[in-house]
This record gives structure tokens, C-alpha cells and sequence, in this order.
């Protein structure tokens, strides 16, 4: 199984921005514990802080990968061309946030994705993302 996992701006800086709310690990790292949680399936990684990069890839990955989780982050609450590129490639999107979206501000309470996505999981801390791949490993 090929897994695609898709993170969007500042999750560059995971482990110094804002340890209270994304915690002390950086993704790198995350990643490594989980490939070792799942030694059968292949992951590939990519992160960018461009909009259409995010877009670009979705379509790269959109129409080969078995299952892509996607954090947009800050696009998810802005970005209609996220939202329209998950709604366009075949291959089933899980929306993912580290923090519990719906507790903090408003804003963040509106998500262009979640309407074309497989499903929504939010607040787990970075296990956001290991809920994720045993959705689609179950499925
Ligand atoms: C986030 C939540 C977003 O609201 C925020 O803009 C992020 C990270 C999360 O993973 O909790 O950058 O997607």
C-alpha cells in the first residue's frame, strides 16, 4: 500500500512553532516512528508553504496513491483550490489537523476540504496522522 501524506504551511517548523499547541517533535522524526509502526507500507512525503505546490501535488499523487492524508493547516480555511483539487483526483483524502481545530478560533472552524474528503480527524497531536493510516489499512 502506498500512503501519501501532504502537509501545508509552517508544519516546516513543527517541534519550535507553538510546542503548546503542535508539541516538541518535528515531522521528520514523527515519520520515522511511523514507518516503524508500518513496516508494509511505503509512505512519501512532501510539504510546501506554496498554495499551488499543495495543488500540483495533489494532482501528481491524486490519481497513483492508495490513500493520501492531508494537512492544508492554514489553507484549509482559506483555500477553495485545495478543496477543488481533492474534490477533482481519484484517490480518497483524510483531512488531518494536530490540534482540535473546533476548540480554537472561528475561523478555523470552516475547512474546504472536509466536504470532499473521506473523513476529518482533528486534535490528536501528531497520532492525528497514525489515525489516518489505520483508516485506510482497516478499509
Ligand atoms: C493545523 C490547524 C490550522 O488551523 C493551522 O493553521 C495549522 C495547523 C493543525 O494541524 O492543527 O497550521 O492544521
Amino acid at each position: 500500500m502506498n500512503i501519501s501524506i501532504i502537509n501545508g504551511p509552517n508544519l516546516n517548523l513543527l517541534g519550535v512553532r507553538e510546542p503548546d499547541i503542535y508539541g516538541f517533535s518535528n515531522f521528520e522524526d514523527y515519520l520515522k516512528t511511523l514507518k516503524d509502526k508500518f513496516p508494509k507500507i511505503n509512505f512519501d512525503y512532501f510539504q510546501s508553504n506554496i498554495e499551488g505546490e499543495i495543488i500540483d501535488r495533489l494532482h501528481h499523487v491524486g490519481f497513483q496513491s492508495d490513500g493520501i492524508i492531508l494537512n492544508a493547516a492554514a489553507y484549509t480555511h482559506t483555500s477553495v483550490g485545495i478543496g477543488d483539487a481533492v474534490k477533482a483526483i481519484k484517490t480518497k483524502v483524510i483531512e488531518v489537523h494536530i490540534s482540535n481545530t473546533f476548540s480554537r478560533e472561528d475561523f478555523r472552524h470552516n475547512s474546504f476540504i472536509t466536504p470532499h474528503a473521506k473523513g476529518l480527524i482533528t486534535g490528536f497531536g501528531l497520532d492525528s496522522y497514525y489515525l489516518a493510516v489505520n483508516s485506510f489499512v482497516l478499509d
